[in-house]
């Protein structure tokens, strides 16, 4: 199947809709058994091969598995093939939208999410102890800006969002694989930044972050290999969307040190 959006900058060839397995238990956030479907991006560029992170598990607490039960068919859905209708997700229209790619268990999504409460949120993670966190502190802070996706976020990005529908996209402290067999599993490559710049509207934001130093020059070597994303370092105050991450992590917290400096990355899409 080929996604014929109109004004799409990439060619994105999509597996056949048959290759999608359907999961029966959608409603409860699980995933599909077996190898999910890997989208053949045929641009040339390099795009992350999917690892053992795919398949990660985790339970949830009694607690956690009602919570999810009750909210999550409102506010979560599994990857699939249908692009998600924003305005009808969030019954609201003309808000600025922002996907987070990994959002862990949430913490800076749901510390952001009420200082920005006029932008739609949607984060997108594989672990579904993270989203059950973020689900359970959406829900009892009554943040109504957030909704979850559980899946791959490169093949969200390509699946489930149209070209030029993102004001901003946000990577906070991807895996960092930190092995050289490993590398080619990082998220940040040629290919990823270049999906996102397809769907990022002009003037959107992709904000990343990292804690780690070899990660980091992994990154400086790619700030400029996407021709559609403009880099503009950091800080940038100019920026058109929030990017205090609202969160001091245990480094931040104890202090700086050579191993565990913070580096943060804008691009603007040309
Ligand atoms: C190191 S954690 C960071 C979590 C969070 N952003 C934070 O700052 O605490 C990286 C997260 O990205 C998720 N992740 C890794 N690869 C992913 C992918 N391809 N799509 C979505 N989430 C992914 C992992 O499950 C993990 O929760």
């Amino acid at each position: 199947m080929k996604l014929a959006f109109a004004h799409v900058m990439c060619t994105i060839d999509v597996m056949n809709n048959s290759d999608f397995p359907r999961t029966e238990r959608s409603g409860t956030g699980e995933l599909s058994h077996g190898r999910p479907p890997q989208t053949e991006f045929t641009t040339g560029l390099d795009y992350p091969r999917l690892g053992s992170v795919t398949f990660r598990r985790g339970t949830l607490t009694d607690n956690q598995e009602a919570l999810f039960d009750e909210h999550w068919p409102r506010l979560g859905r599994l990857l699939d093939d249908a692009p998600v209708n924003i305005d009808e997700w969030f019954g609201r229209t003309g808000h600025p939208t922002i996907v987070e790619i990994g959002s862990g268990t949430g913490t800076s999504t749901a510390a952001m999410a009420p200082l920005e409460a006029e932008t739609n949120i949607v984060a997108v993670e594989l672990y579904k102890p993270g989203l059950a966190k973020l689900l359970g502190a959406v829900v009892r802070n009554d943040i109504d800006n957030v909704r979850m996706i559980r899946g791959d976020g490169v093949e969200v990005l390509a699946r489930m969002f149209e070209p030029e529908s993102l004001d901003g996209v946000r990577i906070f402290f991807p895996d960092p694989w930190p092995k050289a067999r490993h590398h080619k599993r990082r998220i940040i490559q040629s290919g990823t930044l270049n999906l996102i710049a397809t769907r990022l509207k002009p003037s959107g934001v992709l904000h990343v972050a990292t804690d780690h130093a070899d990660y980091a020059e992994w990154i400086d070597e790619l700030v400029d290999v996407e021709p559609m994303l403009e880099f503009k370092g950091w800080p940038w105050p100019e920026a058109p969307l929030l990017t205090d991450r609202q969160v001091i992590t245990k480094f931040e917290g104890k202090g700086l040190d050579k191993d565990h400096v913070i580096r943060e990355y804008l691009w603007a899409k040309n």
